[in-house]
Formats: structure tokens, sequence, C-alpha cells
């Protein structure tokens, strides 16, 4: 697939997605949203996909927000497409049915930072930096940061980023467990890489049935998600992974997967 915006490439089975707007700091304008919604479909269709890493082009941003130079002609009616519009693509990205890791290589402010909520893992550079700044311009989070960011972290720090604006630096975005892993920026691509192939060498029925279960942990109930685990849970145990898994383990051999 061929884009303006982003960049797309497929490797060993994992989709490497870079939004491509480096002078820019990366920031998502309408078309690069229609983009990685094209993107994303096209992901999630594609059966030689088992994985997904998002990340930014150059060492400044991952995205530094949405695009304001867009933003500023928005009124009351076009303000509410324009979020809902954001918030299809990230819940698009959330509920791909693959993991998505998104690798934050600088800047993941406002729509940027919404993005990496939207991802299923997050990992960082030393020197990125985290902050949900709308209100500086006069506006909230609307591509579904106050949920997101407010389920993902304690409520009174999410509060906190969102009513002052405040940029965080990754040790802090570490400490409220904002991102799980830190590395220096010449190695950040290299882990996210491992990290997906990983992921990708296990049987990928199991990880799809995970991943749907933790996807619907926000929606759901404690009793229907637990419902729905023993569901997936026995989805998986008509699989014939389940047997090449359990027999490997037993025979003391390395499982032998064939995602079926
Ligand atoms: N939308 C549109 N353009 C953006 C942008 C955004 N969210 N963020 C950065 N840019 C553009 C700048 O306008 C500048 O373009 P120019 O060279 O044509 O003037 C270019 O990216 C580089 O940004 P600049 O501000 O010069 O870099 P900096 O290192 O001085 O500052 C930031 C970096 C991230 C602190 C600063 O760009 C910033 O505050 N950006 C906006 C962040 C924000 O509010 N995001 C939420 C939007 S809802």
């Amino acid at each position: 697939m061929k884009f303006a915006n982003i960049l797309f490439e497929v490797r060993n089975k994992i989709a490497f997605v870079t939004i491509n707007r480096p002078d820019k700091l990366n920031a998502l304008n309408d078309a690069t949203l229609d983009e990685l919604e094209q993107c994303f479909n096209s992901i999630k269709k594609d059966g030689a996909i088992n994985v997904v890493v998002i990340t930014g082009k150059g060492e400044k941003a991952f995205v530094a927000g949405a695009d304001i130079s867009e933003l500023h002609n928005l009124d009351v009616v076009a303000g509410k497409t324009f979020a809902e519009k954001g918030q299809q693509v990230f819940n698009l990205i959330e509920k791909l049915g693959k993991p998505v890791i998104a690798a934050v290589n600088g800047y993941a402010l406002g729509g940027g930072c919404e993005l990496a909520l939207a991802c299923h893992i997050r990992m960082a550079s030393k020197h990125a930096k985290f902050g949900q700044p709308e209100v500086n311009l006069g506006i909230i989070p609307g591509y579904g940061g106050t949920q997101r960011l407010t389920r993902l972290i304690n409520s009174g720090i999410s509060a906190e980023l969102i009513l002052t604006g405040d940029l965080i630096d990754t040790n802090e975005a570490f400490r409220i467990g904002l991102v799980g892993k830190v590395y220096a920026a010449e190695e950040l691509m290299e882990k996210a890489t491992e990290l997906a192939e990983k992921i990708s060498s296990k049987g990928q029925v199991a990880i799809r049935m995970a991943l749907r279960s933790i996807v619907s942990c926000d929606d759901l109930p404690d009793a229907e998600g637990q419902n729905l685990e023993s569901s997936l849970f026995s989805i998986c145990c008509g699989t014939e992974d389940f047997k090449e898994g359990t027999l490997a383990f037993l025979e003391k051999r390395k499982p032998n997967f064939k995602n079926s």
C-alpha cells in the first residue's frame, strides 16, 4: 500500500506503520487520518499480518497532535464530526483484533498521546514526551483521551494531565503506567520488532482470543467479561494449537503452532 502521509511495510508477518509528516512533527491532518483508517482496515483483513508496530518518522515526534491549522476552522457542528472521525479511527485500531504496539519515538501530544492510548502496548524512547495539551488551545481531548487515559492510569493523575496540559517525560510516563518499557532512541524499533516477533511466534488463535478478552474489559461488567473469557477459553480448547502446545510441553519440545 502506498500513502502520501504514511509509510507502510510488512516484514515477517509484522506490519510497520510510520506516520510520515516529520516537518509537521507528524501532526494528524484529515488526510493522514483517512490514510490511517484505510491502512488499518486493510491490515485487519490481511491474514498474512499477525502484529502491527506504529511509530513516527524522524527523531523528534511520534505524533504532535491533531493538525492545529485544521482545528482552527472548526465550528460547533464540524467539531463534533471532527472528534467522531478521530474516535472512529482510533476505535478501529483498538478493536483491530491483532496486537498493535506503539513505539513512541518523541512527542506524543494530544491526538498523538490518544493514538498511543488506542494501541495495546506502549513503549517509548528516553527522550519522548507525553501530554494532552488541548486546554491550552481552548478545547479538550476529542479522540478518546479523556476516557482511555482515565481508565489506564490513576484518575487523579489523568485529571491533572488533562486539566493542566502539562507535558511529562518518559520516566514519569513509565512511573504512572502510561508506557510499559523505556529504551534508548536507537534501540526502540529493534525492541518493538523483537516484541512483535515474540507475539507473532505464538499460536495466533490464542493471541486473538486473549486480545479480544483484554479489549472487552473496558466495555463489560465483570460477570459478562468473565463469561466472555470462559467462552473464548473454550474456543481455544478446540484448536489444533491447543493440542500441539500442551503436547509439546509434555514431550519437552518447542510447539509448532499452525494458527488453527
Ligand atoms: N499541528 C500542526 N502543526 C504542528 C503541530 C500540530 N499539532 N505540532 C507541531 N507542528 C508544526 C509547527 O507548526 C512547525 O511547523 P513550521 O515549521 O511550518 O512552522 C513544525 O511542526 C515544528 O514544530 P515547532 O513548534 O517549530 O517545534 P518545537 O520543537 O519548537 O516545539 C512542540 C515542539 C511539540 C512543543 C510544539 O510544536 C507544539 O507545542 N506543538 C503543538 C502540540 C499540541 O498542542 N498538540 C495538541 C493538538 S490538539
